[in-house]
């Protein structure tokens, strides 16, 4: 899915987001049971956004959606998205920087879709990610088979123990590998 550097360019952002992508990884499926109505959610290494703006739709008016990616292309993506489909007040659209998120609100759930392979350091990232969950707050790590083998996701979900991240199930979700986490 990716070109052959760390980091998915933003010039294939129309392989992430396209319908046939949406049907493959359905967002009402994957994230329908854990997205409610009023929530603050976190979209990290949002890309063009195919979660966001469904995300947005799933925490309704007085939700939150933040999406944050380190690549201004994607983010300005997303805000065309996001303007198009009349969500502009619900997704706060925020570029990452090299070593922090950078978030100050706490949040219910986080998505990490097909992006912890990407970021450098894995356990600064995750401790951050841990630091911003409200208590019994969610995070879905999902990382794709093609790019993250067995063994490596295993390192990255120890990495998420030790910062004190609890699993709590493995969802099914096509081409992947995935790990749902509770603070
Ligand atoms: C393969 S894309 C996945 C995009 C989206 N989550 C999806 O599944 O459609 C990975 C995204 O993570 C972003 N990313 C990589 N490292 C990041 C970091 N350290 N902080 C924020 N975003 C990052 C990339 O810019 C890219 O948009």
């Amino acid at each position: 899915m990716c070109e052959t550097s760390r980091i998915c360019s933003w010039k294939i952002a129309h392989v992430l987001d396209n319908p046939i992508r949406r049907l493959i990884h359905n967002p009402q499926e994957i994230l329908g049971g854990h997205i409610k109505p009023g929530q603050t959610v976190l979209d990290l290494g949002c890309g063009p956004g195919t979660f966001s703006i469904a995300m947005a739709k799933m925490v309704g008016e007085s939700g939150r959606v933040i999406a944050v990616d380190i690549q201004e292309e994607m983010l300005q993506i997303l805000r065309k998205k996001a303007a198009l489909h009349g969500l502009e007040s619900r997704i706060i659209i925020r570029k990452s920087g090299p070593d922090r998120i950078g978030l100050s609100e706490k949040v219910d759930f986080a998505l990490a879709f097909y992006m912890v392979h990407e970021v450098p350091n894995a356990k600064d990232f995750l401790k951050e990610i841990a630091s911003v969950l409200k208590p019994n707050g969610k995070l879905l790590i999902v990382e794709p088979k093609m790019h993250v083998s067995a063994d490596a996701f295993e390192k990255t979900m120890d990495i998420a123990r030790q910062v004190g991240l609890s699993p709590i199930s493995e969802p099914k979700i096509r081409f992947s590998r995935s790990k749902l986490f509770s603070r």
